[in-house]
């Protein structure tokens, strides 16, 4: 499923808000802790000079991350909301990653992070990035496998089928069109070089409320479903507050199976520059019970936010 661009930019990425809790989330509850930002980006060698383009930058988690590197960040989204929420002089770039204001060989290093699964025309997309990328410069899009967050998935389908509601299963869920599973294919298209890098971890939930509060940071995604079949929000959220009340009556925590994928890709074929040729994969104790087997334009320009038209990159 890729989202309409009125979905994502007037209803789940209207405002920073829902992101930024599910964000708080992960790193609160996530065994082991891993910084995921630092994960993605160290898996190229920085000079510190790069010109970095964040397409779907969000809420900016990788602006200071990726400034750290040296990098001259660019932050662009399709969403204004997103945009104007970003407390940076970073330039930023209204945008549809599907075409891309730039000019080609421009840019050293694309991020693409959990945003491609969101994009109606993926090869679009990736073939943009191929273009404005220089020669030797660097994609790195990360996103989940279709089998991320399994456990609350199965919570959600399980609730939606109570209430009578069909709902999408969990391997349909977001990440399906591009996914750890598929995304090295679809970036293969444009770029011949393409790795793969794997991470598996778990949400880890003491208790309740943050399960409730990331279910609520989804409502958009959900309730449409809901309310198609004549039921609301409240009776949704009543009955996951129920099943989880009855788990941690007896079990002292609530692991939620957690699996995403960044992949590193060149226009050329020379070898990565940190020479990593075999999946990184963390696989803590605790995942190997949570996962079964192995088994997802800039119309409104806005000059006072300094938001541009057109960028180009200065030169190196
Ligand atoms: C899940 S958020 C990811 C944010 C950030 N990359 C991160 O990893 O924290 C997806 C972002 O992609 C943006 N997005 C969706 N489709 C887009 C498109 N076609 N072009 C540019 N941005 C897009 C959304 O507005 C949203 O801010």
């Amino acid at each position: 499923m890729s989202t309409d661009k009125i979905t994502l930019t007037e209803s789940f990425y209207k405002t920073a808000d829902a992101l930024q809790t599910r964000i708080r989330i992960h790193e609160q509850y996530t065994e082991p802790a891993v910084d995921f930002n630092a994960w993605v980006l160290d898996q190229i060698r920085w000079r510190g000079d790069e010109v970095v383009l964040d397409v779907g930058c969000g809420a900016g988690s990788y602006m200071a991350p990726a400034q750290a590197r040296g990098g001259r960040y660019l932050a662009g989204d399709l969403s204004h909301g997103m945009l104007k929420g970003l407390d940076t002089a970073a330039p930023r770039l209204n945008l549809d990653a599907q075409q891309l204001p730039l000019a080609d060989n421009s840019v050293d290093v694309i991020l693409a992070n959990h945003m491609l699964y969101h994009v109606p025309n993926q090869p679009a997309a990736v073939a943009e990035f191929a273009r404005v990328l220089r020669p030797r410069g660097y994609l790195l899009a990360c996103t989940n496998s279709i089998y991320n967050l399994l456990q609350y998935h199965q919570l959600r389908v399980e609730a939606c089928q109570a209430l009578g509601v069909p709902s999408r299963p969990p391997e349909e869920w977001i990440s399906f069109p591009f996914s750890a599973e598929n995304g090295a294919e679809v970036i293969g298209r444009a770029f011949p070089n393409v790795k793969t890098h794997l991470l598996e971890s778990a949400l880890v939930f003491p208790h309740a409320q943050p399960v409730l509060d990331y279910f609520r940071s989804m409502r958009m995604g959900i309730e449409p479903e809901l309310i198609a079949h004549g039921r609301t929000w409240a009776e949704f959220e009543g009955y996951v507050a129920a099943v989880l009340a009855t788990h941690f009556a007896s079990h002292p925590t609530w692991p939620v199976a957690k699996k995403a994928a960044v992949f590193v890709a060149q226009k050329t074929n020379q070898p990565h520059s940190l020479g990593i040729n075999q999946a990184l994969v963390l696989m803590p104790h605790c995942c190997s019970k949570v996962f079964p087997g192995s088994a997802r334009a800039l119309e409104h320009q806005k000059e006072n936010l300094g938001w541009h038209q057109h960028y180009d990159p200065p030169p190196i």
